[in-house]
């Protein structure tokens, strides 16, 4: 019998959550788990044993009134199988009340949310996850931007553009959370504009394992986004390796991976509690963030 309780994520609880997300693998920074916490207070949460010690993380992020996303979910080896698990599971699920909730897995768990309610699978898309530790070879991709497009490296003077292209990808508004990412330290951000008119933005921040986290790569052209990416990965050279997720039916960004070298890590399903969510699957080169984000 372990006696532990679940509480919401706080500050000074990030170095052993951060330890209980490397005994798998998980594409989230630091400072991420930061901006979501503050963007969602109550949002991700975390099982913790008397001393202290955390032994489990579960994230349902509310973003709006209708829409909540799920992931992180992880319990240390040595304390698997005795229902922590299935109490974060418990607390997260009334933590979204009636919103629809959305998460990513993979077969193996899938009777785990079946068996909670997530019945509606979306069967067009999956989500491939690459994660990849070694050295990055940039030079298998294109630096030719189409004409009259160019990149242009973060200024707050970019954020109206950006939250407007991001409005208009995802359909709802997300300029807290995409302020909060582009403004992280380690975030670098780069804004496609075609001719004064924002065409797509990019992002990469070195994670938990060190590699480069590529996303949200958001972009109308994906030879655009290909150039993007290059660059975003020439601006992290102490990187140990790729951290990014993709939609299955994005070929581009896809065979980016591929002439890198870079191996499909796990190929992940969607799942949603009430109804699906739709997105326009070829502006997205990278999702923004595979735990805690629809897109
Ligand atoms: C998945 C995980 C969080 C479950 O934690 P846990 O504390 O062992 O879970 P519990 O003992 O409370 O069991 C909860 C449910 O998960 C199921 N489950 C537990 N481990 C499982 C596994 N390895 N594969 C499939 N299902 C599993 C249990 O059967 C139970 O299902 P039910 O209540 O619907 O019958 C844990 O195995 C883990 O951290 N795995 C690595 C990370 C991971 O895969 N996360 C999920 C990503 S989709």
């Amino acid at each position: 019998m372990i006696h532990y309780k679940v509480r919401p994520l706080r500050l000074e609880d990030i170095p052993d959550a951060i330890e209980v997300a490397l005994c798998s693998t998980y594409q989230y920074s630091k400072e991420s788990l930061e901006s979501w916490m503050k963007h969602d207070p109550e949002g991700i949460i975390v099982a913790v044993l008397d001393s202290g010690k955390v032994i489990g993380i579960c994230a349902t992020v509310i973003h709006n009134n209708d829409v909540a996303f799920g992931g992180a979910f992880c319990v240390l080896e040595e304390y698997r199988l005795f229902d922590v698990g299935n109490e974060l599971l418990t607390r997260s699920l009334k933590h979204v009340e009636d919103k629809n909730l959305g998460l990513n897995c993979t077969t193996d768990k899938l009777l785990i949310y079946k068996n909670r309610g997530f019945n509606i699978f979306e069967e067009s898309w999956s989500i491939l996850e690459y994660e990849y530790l070694g050295p990055l070879n940039t030079d298998v991709l294109s630096d030719i931007l189409p004409a009259g497009v160019e990149l242009k490296a973060f200024q707050d003077s970019y954020l109206e553009a950006i939250y407007a292209y991001d409005r208009m990808l995802v359909g709802y508004d997300r300029r807290e959370i995409v302020k909060a990412n582009c403004k992280e330290p380690s975030t670098k951000t780069l804004i496609a504009f075609k001719r004064g008119i924002c065409v797509g933005y990019g992002c990469v921040k070195i994670n938990i394992f060190y590699a480069a986290r590529v996303g949200p790569l958001y972009c109308n052209d994906q030879n655009v986004g290909e150039v993007m990416f290059k660059r975003l990965l020439e601006q992290t050279p102490s990187a140990k390796g790729l951290a990014m997720c993709t939609m299955s039916n994005n070929l581009i960004a896809n065979g980016c991976a591929k002439r890198m070298g870079i191996p499909i890590h796990q190929n992940l399903l969607r799942l949603y509690t009430k109804e699906k969510m739709f997105v326009n699957t070829s502006k997205i080169f990278a999702q923004f963030d595979v735990d805690f984000s629809p897109f």
